[in-house]
């Protein structure tokens, strides 16, 4: 009985090693290791590990080793099959029955493995004949040694319809078969069926066991496409195959490092080169079970892509699908190379030394992320840092395991509030001015550079009002920051202080599920109330936040806490309110935008129909949600505090 590679990984990876060993060998934790005395010899002293990542137990003093199913063998003398049986009634899995099917696929899938094997030796042996001359010099021109082209198994297919094939056909492999195998295409004609590989070098594509399970031929030259591939069979399926596998396996994961190119010549230079730690995926995008394949190798692989258009978006593609994907322990790391270079060129033209550093200096998952979003360009001003927060938290949509969505979020948004508390300090120094240019010259033409934040914009006073209206709140009841962190990160406060106000809220955050039960609510307010006090105490804010407080007519003891129904009540009414601001703030926001695209609109072309537009767009900005009714009154100074 055969079984298939994925049922027995299905096993390993349902039952725990260390469950299994631990019913019969007493086990302590040491680091990332269990250890205790060996079942296969005498000890006092423990010598036996396991390491549960790998899937492997060792012992030290015996050298006993293998994995799960090694050690029901070995510890119950049981046979292969017996000690799979076992484990697998143990996983709950189902034996594979061994149908007639399954064992001609299995029989197919062999006899497709010994055609490719003698396939491959054919093309290595044409490579060496007299026809193959120009084969050589082109391998020899692009750099190739002998030694590289042996390790890689180059050959060549002569520029011929049938020489391969009329080969195979004398050990008695008949054109239906070999049509199977992809090296023999067949026509729809009548005509005769021809080889798929002529006049190409042949590169043998290798399983992770180093067994050929097909082929790429490059065109000498210009001939297209440049690279030809067999066709997809039961053993070749380019999206699970990574080229250079069964090479660079064991030494990337010796070195803790292993590179991803883009193609089969990159893979040869790098490791002629002396960086054998490199795969290639077959011409396609990266899949979920090529990234999983690295995963299993590196920690973090590092991922090469050309510095073209095509390279930057081959490369946003494959950050959503690792965003998929990523568990804790486990990223990315990206490579991306000038315009017209490749890996092959770097080595050949500067040194495997120089591909070397670009590999050490390779751009953490974390920071593309940042550059594609737009965090590399400046960020001054809140409308740039809302827009990119904006698209990380879409980016952050991606991310499955949710202690990644925490560590990823935190991060950023940490990264947003530096530069938002750095802005702001710059603002500060400009703010007051601007306030007073706009009451003394109200007809004062800005250029782009000095227009002040939108907020500010529409009316300095009443968007200041807002805001401090909306920090009395959150002051007051901390547990609904909470509830609208998502929106508050978002919210462009055009004061310093009120800035810094909203970022204390925002770190005092514990993002905790939100509940209800509304009498739950004021106890999570109440404990909400104290990390903020502390976080206040802690940045220097607490004299700000009560001034801030003072000026509305809620009062600030720390948080509202009295266990009542009235608060439950003040609660639900502070969660309207919030709402209501906020509203009130994107209708704003929004429709400042539409009446400036309205009017640019009606200024270029000056008809009845744009100027009903406008009028339009400036009617809806009544009938938008949220109003003003509830903003305390009181005179407030350019930063929104009362003096
Ligand atoms: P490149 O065109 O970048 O190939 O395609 P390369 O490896 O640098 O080729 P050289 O240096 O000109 O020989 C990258 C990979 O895309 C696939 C192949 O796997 C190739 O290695 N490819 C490319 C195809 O499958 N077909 C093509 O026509 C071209
Ligand atoms: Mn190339």
């Amino acid at each position: 009985m055969q079984f298939t590679p994925h049922f027995l990984d299905e096993i390993r990876n349902r039952i725990p090693l260390v469950q299994l060993v631990g019913k019969r060998v007493n086990l302590s934790k040491r680091g990332s290791e269990f250890i205790g005395l060996c079942p296969f010899h005498n000890e006092k002293t423990p010598s036996f590990t396991i390491n549960e990542d790998k899937g492997f137990f060792h012992c030290f003093g015996c050298g006993a080793h293998g994995d799960i199913i090694a050690f029901l063998m070995l510890d119950e003398g049981l046979t292969f099959p017996e000690a799979v049986e076992r484990l697998s009634s143990e996983a709950g899995l189902e034996m594979p029955k061994e149908t007639p099917e399954e064992r001609n696929r299995q029989k197919e899938a062999s006899s497709l493995f010994q055609i490719n094997a003698f396939a491959q030796e054919w093309f290595t042996k044409q490579l060496m004949s007299p026809p193959a001359q120009s084969a050589r010099s082109y391998l020899e021109q692009r750099g190739l040694n002998f030694e590289a082209i042996k390790t890689f198994g180059l050959g060549y297919s002569p520029n011929d319809r049938n020489s391969l094939s009329k080969e195979l056909n004398t050990k008695g492999i008949n054109d239906k078969i070999l049509t199977n195998t992809g090296l023999l295409i067949n026509t729809e004609s009548d005509n005769k069926p021809y080889d798929r590989f002529r006049g190409r070098i042949i590169f043998p594509i290798k399983d992770i066991r180093g067994r050929v399970v097909g082929f790429g031929g490059r065109s000498l030259g210009k001939g297209m496409p440049k690279y030809l591939n067999s066709p997809e069979t039961p053993i070749f399926q380019k999206g699970s195959l990574l080229y250079g596998l069964d090479l660079a396996r064991k030494i990337a994961r010796d070195l803790g490092q292993l590179v991803v190119v883009e193609g089969y010549m990159d893979v040869i230079a790098l490791y002629q080169s002396g960086i054998k730690e490199v795969v290639a995926p077959l011409g396609t995008a990266i899949t979920d079970n090529q990234l999983a394949q690295l995963w299993k190798i590196v920690d973090d692989p590092i991922l090469c892509f050309d510095g073209d258009e095509a390279g930057h978006r081959a490369a946003n593609r494959v950050v959503e699908r690792a965003l998929g994907q990523i568990q804790p322990g486990k990223s990315l790391r990206f490579i991306r190379l000038a315009q017209g270079e490749d890996p092959d060129s770097i080595v050949r033209l500067n040194g495997p030394d120089s591909f070397r550093s670009m590999m050490a200096d390779a751009e953490p998952l974390s920071a593309l992320i940042w550059r594609i979003v737009g965090g590399e360009q400046k960020l001054d001003t809140p409308e740039k840092l809302a827009a990119v927060s904006k698209k990380l938290d879409d980016m952050m949509k991606y991310l499955k395991d949710s202690d990644m969505r925490k560590i990823f979020r935190k991060y950023y948004r940490d990264r947003i509030f530096s530069l938002r508390s750095e802005n702001t300090k710059i603002e500060a120094s400009t703010t007051k001015n601007m306030i007073t240019d706009t009451h003394a010259h109200n007809e004062k033409k800005t250029d782009s550079t000095s227009v002040p934040p939108r907020a500010l914009a529409l009316s300095a006073e009443a968007a200041l009002a807002r805001q401090r209206s909306l920090l009395q709140i959150l002051l007051n009841y901390p547990v609904l920051a909470e509830e609208f962190h998502e929106e508050l990160e978002k919210f462009p406060f055009s004061a310093p202080r009120f800035a810094s106000l909203g970022d204390a809220l925002l770190r005092s955050c514990q993002l905790s599920e939100i509940d209800t039960n509304e009498k739950k609510i004021l106890d999570l307010n109440s404990i909400a109330g104290e990390r903020l006090k502390e976080e206040l105490i802690k940045s220097g804010l607490q004299e700000l936040a009560v001034e801030v407080i003072k000026i509305g007519s809620i009062h600030f003891d720390g948080a509202a806490k009295e266990d009542t129904l009235e608060d439950a009540n003040a609660i639900q009414k502070a969660r309207i309110q919030i709402r209501h601001l906020l509203d009130l703030h994107y209708k704003l926001v929004n429709m400042e935008d539409f009446k400036r695209e309205a009017t640019e609109v009606l200024a270029a072309d000056m008809t009845e129909e744009n100027w009903e537009k406008l009028k339009a767009t400036i009617d809806s900005m009544d009938e938008a949600p949220g109003t003003e009714d509830y903003i305390p009154e009181g005179p407030i100074t350019n930063d929104g505090i009362k003096q």
